[in-house]
């Protein structure tokens, strides 16, 4: 049987994350640069999404830059923009196609001017598909992203919009850039890295994780489809006994 068919559609996650980790050694295996490395990610990337929309995961959330990858040599950053503009221009038809609505969370204004206008237009173009939502997460982390909330509900507070007695997990969570997705219950990360990275450390408090070492260049559907069956047989207890659950 193969994978696909192993997948129980009753079954799947809404929400999957990823970190798409391993673009560089992929490249340094091969003896070519490390930019070689993230232009075949993004091959994976459209296998991936295609596999989602196969199967009928409604939520992919990728992680595509983190604030911390600023820190990386000017030329890799440069290139990883380059080919960010690139790949939403050529890859917006094949979403479409798909079905696939386009959403970005993350400091986008730290981004190019010429990678914020194109990442806009996509997100427009997409806007009314509905079998599948693809985030990217883009200058994005998670600490970032927690501590704007935090501001922005303060700012509320102040401003006599909100009530500090109002302030609930649910309050909080629709201050995330995620406001509108569901937690992810499944969260893969490849390459062989067991760390989240400041990836969507709220969303994922009570997310699956899964980890495998295959670096993401090489990482296609069927890989998806096999973190989506080891999740299948895991029993999300949610503080819970099993005894309470069966
Ligand atoms: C992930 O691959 C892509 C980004 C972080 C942009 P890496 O570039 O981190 O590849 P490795 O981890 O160095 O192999
Ligand atoms: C995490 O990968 C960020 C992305 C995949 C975009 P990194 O390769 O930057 O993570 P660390 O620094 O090794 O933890
Ligand atoms: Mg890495």
């Amino acid at each position: 049987m193969s994978l696909r068919d192993q997948v129980d559609i009753n079954k799947l996650p809404k929400h999957i994350a990823i970190i798409m980790d391993g673009n560089g050694r992929w490249a340094k295996e091969k003896g070519k640069l490390r930019v070689f490395g993230h232009q075949q990610g993004v091959l994976a990337l459209r296998d991936v999404v295609e596999g989602a929309v196969e199967i009928g995961v409604p939520y992919l959330t990728v992680y595509a830059f983190s604030t911390e990858n600023w820190n990386r040599p000017k030329v890799e950053i440069i290139a990883l923009m380059e080919l960010l503009v690139a790949t939403i221009n050529k890859e917006t038809k094949i979403l479409i196609e798909n079905g696939v609505r386009l959403n970005a969370i993350g400091d986008l204004k730290q981004l190019p001017s010429k990678c914020i206008k194109q990442l806009e237009e996509a997100i427009k173009k997409t806007a009314n598909n509905t079998r599948c939502t693809l985030t990217l997460a883009l200058s994005y982390s998670s600490r970032w992203e927690i501590t704007e909330a935090a501001k922005k509900i303060a700012a509320d507070v102040k401003a006599g919009q909100l009530n500090m007695e109002d302030i609930d997990e649910k309050l909080f969570s629709s201050y995330l850039t995620t406001a509108d997705i569901p937690d992810p219950e499944l969260m893969i990360r490849t390459s062989g890295e067991y760390r989240i990275s400041n990836y969507l450390l709220w969303q994922l408090a009570y997310a699956e994780l899964y980890f495998t070492s295959k670096l993401w260049p090489n990482f296609r559907r069927e890989d998806l489809f096999a973190a989506i069956i080891d999740y299948q047989k895991r029993e999300r207890r949610f503080g819970m006994t099993s005894e309470q659950l069966n």
